[in-house]
């Protein structure tokens, strides 16, 4: 009986950054910004309560060009925006995310499946209904309030846009 070697499992593309301050997040948000990959990624923000996910959203969609005021969507699960050039964007926050029904019902299966940038907070609240995301960014908070982030590409729109990155 032959054995045969294991096939070594893939290793997802990944890059880390250390950000000092909130400049750090803003410079790091226009250089996704730029990639025109972006408009129809799904890009999961992970991290724990104040990690500064949503710091990271509100410096993304105002280096998109997106004006006005920009909420939490704690509430909504979903707040959309749109850029100057009309390209839509869904901030999910699926803190509150307690019923998997919400998810076919209230229609945010569609729209996390649909055109558009999709940004969401806590997607390990809505596990197993997600599918996987282009980038997966995870912010961690040293000691220092400085902040640790790794991302990581799941797919081929994920891996161009970390070599953008
Ligand atoms: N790079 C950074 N450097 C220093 N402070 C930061 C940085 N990013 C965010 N903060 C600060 O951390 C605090 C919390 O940020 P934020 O609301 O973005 O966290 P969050 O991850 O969205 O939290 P939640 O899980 O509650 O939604 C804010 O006061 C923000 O100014
Ligand atoms: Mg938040």
């Amino acid at each position: 009986m032959s054995h045969h070697q294991p096939i070594p499992e893939t290793v997802e593309p990944c890059r880390q950054y250390s950000w000092v301050s909130e400049a750090d997040t803003a410079a790091f948000a226009q250089r996704l910004a730029r990639a025109p990959q972006l408009l129809d990624a799904v890009i999961e923000l992970h991290g724990d309560l104040g990690a500064g996910k949503t710091t990271l959203a509100r410096y993304l969609l105002r280096a998109l060009g997106v004006g006005g005021r920009i909420k939490r969507p704690t509430f909504a699960l979903v707040e959309p925006y749109q850029t100057p050039a009309g390209a839509p964007i869904f901030h999910f926050d699926f803190y509150r995310f307690g019923d998997p029904r919400e998810w076919v019902d209230a229609g945010l299966r569609d729209l996390y499946a649909g055109p558009g940038l999709k940004l969401a907070e806590w997607p390990e609240q809505a596990e197993g209904v997600l599918p996987a995301p282009d980038l997966a960014i995870h912010i961690r908070v040293d000691a220092d309030e400085h902040r640790s982030v790794t991302v990581q590409a799941h797919t081929a729109r994920g891996r161009a846009l970390l070599r953008t990155l």
